[in-house]
């Protein structure tokens, strides 16, 4: 599958951070069976690719990706845990072309017409847009929409219940991106049911 084929899957892919790895399998499942396949963990806490190992062996049907990729280090790791996709908060040529040279699905971030650009001469058309509602969110992405017709955004940042449906309802929006789905408090609690709840409310949307 490449990028867009990924984004395609489910209306909302969950951003996890997950602290503690012995949770990830059940948090996963939760998601996964809720409906929501497309699942980010983030390399924000040293469990991350334990996490990420995790769900690629013990829970069927997701599709397992690595988020906050900042470093050619971390996506050379990426590489080596064999991740589905990888996400990164902004846009940098040695990354997008490091994950092309490795032949893993890449969504990039930009937030600015001048990324869009540097995009677009990069053959990269499908894009994170973050973060979303700090930048203008649902207008900035119809105005981008003018002269970048061909790009197509996962939104993600500050994206949640009250507005996810504003997103999906634009013409270049894939998918949204969004820790709203799995909420800390609630994996803290270890309230799987309550996150299948939350995956299920959105997966129905598509
Ligand atoms: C992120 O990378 O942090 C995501 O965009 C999630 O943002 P959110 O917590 O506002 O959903």
């Amino acid at each position: 599958m490449n990028t867009r084929e990924i984004l395609g899957i489910a209306p909302v892919i969950p951003v996890l951070v997950i602290e503690n790895p012995d949770t990830a399998v059940a948090l996963g499942k939760a998601l996964v069976s809720g409906g929501l396949k497309v699942l980010e963990i983030t390399l924000r806490t040293p469990a991350a690719f334990d996490a990420i190992d995790a769900i690629k062996n013990s829970v069927d049907g997701a599709i397992v990706g690595a988020g906050t990729v900042n470093t050619p280090e971390q996506l050379e790791l990426c590489a080596k845990h064999g991740v589905d996709f990888m996400v990164s908060p902004g846009f940098h040529l040695p990354l997008v072309r490091a994950a092309a040279d490795k032949n893993i699905p890449y969504l990039p971030g930009i937030a600015t017409a001048s990324e869009a650009l540097a995009a677009i001469n990069e053959g990269v058309t499908t894009l994170k847009f973050f973060p979303a509602e700090q930048n203008g969110g649902v207008s900035m992405l119809k105005a981008l929409g003018g002269p970048y017709g061909d790009l197509f955004f996962c939104p993600t940042g500050g994206i949640n219940a009250g507005n996810y449906l504003n997103y999906l309802a634009l013409g270049n929006v894939l998918c949204v991106g969004g820790s709203w789905v799995a909420p800390q408090e609630l994996i803290e609690m270890q309230d799987w049911q309550a996150i299948q709840a939350l995956a299920k409310s959105v997966a129905i949307t598509h």
